[in-house]
């Protein structure tokens, strides 16, 4: 692979460095660009083509459908690691020796309790409310009860950001659920794991004994390990260049969670169940709204289908599939909707349409089979992605930070009015 780009432009030649990443991807380095040209810069609208930073966090092959966390693959961390295995190792670079993850654990526990008052913002919102919205809120507002993490400036600053808003934020999450069902909000049991206090914390009842379900709390554990970490996203990258400005984890974190909330994004996993409803009421005609994913003139979507970088199948929608079969199957559980997104996959598999633009179920098409058998309502299937991926935008924003990386601030290409002189109100629309 050469060293250097040649860019001719306006008869000039001008000269960019190449890089290459460790697994021999190849970018070119165009800092220089703009002071070269004499002001030219790209445009690369949805950044499709623009790297946005180096990272040595995630590494994803778009073509091959290869996705590895640190080095290790993601079948292998689904079927081997712990989800808090995985935030360790997201966020620190390396698997945890039991020692390790034994204090993390610890430390986790010693940082859960959210100062009441939270609950006073919590009561404010209408029950009707979208918990993605009251997420993001309560997670901001974290900083005003802890505004010690706002200027990090030492690796132990970090680590006690990182901590409080690992232990903090699964309560924020059961807390969100429970308040609108009217439940007592509580912080579970200490002596639990972190997922399988999640799941009491979510669902246990006020007067009855809780019991675990190991099966659904593996589901949920592999399910918190496949959303935990997917390079430079449109929600990650939110949370980079907010925390580029140094602003605080806890604010970044929020912005992350606002974008994550988007259809078109995360909220995918609510939209695709909502969509495999409609078929099903519908009398189950997958080919109608086949026919209406792809007509130009139709704004239906086919959800769950499709991926900015994935143009082969998503490793993790894979995974899913199979765990959504496992975990209906122990349960007793027979789910319509699992056998109607079946259904539509293959027939997206063998439709043109489909099979030219490269488009695959992604990890949020099966996902909320799962999520349903887990007893939540549709509205918390984002929070749960929420939740599995913030240990990606903690290694993220810490790698930004580390890296000392500039703040974020993207040029433009003005295609507006050219100038014109101020007009007085009375000589306007003359
Ligand atoms: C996530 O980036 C990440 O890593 C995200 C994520 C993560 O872990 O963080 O993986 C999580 O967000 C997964 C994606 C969840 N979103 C959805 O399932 C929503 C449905 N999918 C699409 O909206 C779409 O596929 C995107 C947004 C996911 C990707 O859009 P792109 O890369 O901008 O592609 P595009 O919109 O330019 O589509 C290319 C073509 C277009 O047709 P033409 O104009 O070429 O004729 O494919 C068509 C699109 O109309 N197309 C679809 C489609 N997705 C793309 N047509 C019907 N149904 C779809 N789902």
């Amino acid at each position: 692979m050469s060293k250097k780009a040649t860019l001719e432009v306006n008869g000039k030649k001008v000269e960019f460095p190449v890089v290459t990443g460790t697994e021999k991807e190849v970018a070119i380095d165009i800092k220089t660009l703009r002071s070269a040209t004499g002001g030219i810069i790209t445009l690369d609208s949805g950044f499709k083509n623009t790297g946005a930073c180096e990272s040595a966090i995630t590494f994803l092959d778009g073509e091959k459908g290869i996705l590895r966390y640190r080095g290790y693959s993601i079948e292998e961390l689904a079927e081997k690691a712990h989800f808090l295995e995985v935030v360790y190792l997201l966020i620190f670079g390396d698997l945890p020796t039991q020692e390790q993850l034994d204090k993390f654990d610890s430390d986790i526990k010693e940082n859960c309790i959210v100062d009441d008052d939270v609950k006073k913002i919590l009561d404010a919102f209408p029950r009707s409310a979208h918990p993605m919205g009251v997420l993001s809120s309560l997670t901001s507002a974290l900083t005003a009860f802890y505004p010690s993490s706002v200027d990090i400036t030492s690796e132990e600053d970090m680590y006690n950001s990182i901590v409080h808003i690992l232990g903090k934020f699964p309560v924020l999450v059961a807390w969100t659920m429970r308040k609108k069902q009217g439940l007592p909000l509580d912080y579970g049991d200490e002596e639990l794991g972190y997922v399988e206090n999640v799941m009491k914390m979510m669902f246990h009842l006020p007067n009855k004994k809780y019991v675990q379900n190991q099966v659904l709390v593996e589901a949920l554990d592999k399910l918190l390990i496949l959303h935990a970490e997917h390079e430079q996203n449109c929600s990650t990258s939110t949370v980079r260049i907010v925390g580029s400005s140094r602003a605080g984890l806890f604010a970044s974190l929020a912005s992350g969670i606002s974008a994550l909330w988007g259809p078109l994004h995360g909220g995918a996993n609510q939209a695709v169940l909502e969509m495999l409803e409609a078929i099903k009421a519908d009398g189950g005609d997958t080919k109608k709204y086949m026919a209406k994913a792809k007509d130009k003139n139709d704004p239906f979507r086919l959800m769950g289908f499709g991926h900015r970088v994935y143009k082969n199948f998503d490793p993790r929608a894979k995974i899913i599939k199979v765990a959504a079969d496992e975990v209906l199957e122990d349960l007793g559980i027979e789910d319509p909707v699992l056998d109607i997104a079946k259904g539509l996959e293959q027939e997206a598999l063998k439709d043109p349409y489909f099979v030219e633009r490269k488009l695959y179920p992604n990890v949020d098409f099966y996902s909320g089979v799962i999520y349903r058998a887990l007893g939540l309502p549709v509205e918390m299937f984002t929070v749960m992605f929420a939740l599995g991926r913030l240990p990606g935008w903690i290694a993220q924003w810490k790698e930004m930070r580390l890296n000392k990386e500039p703040i974020g601030r993207p040029r433009q290409l003005y295609t507006g009015k050219t100038y014109r002189e101020f007009v007085k109100i009375k000589k306007r629309g003359e």
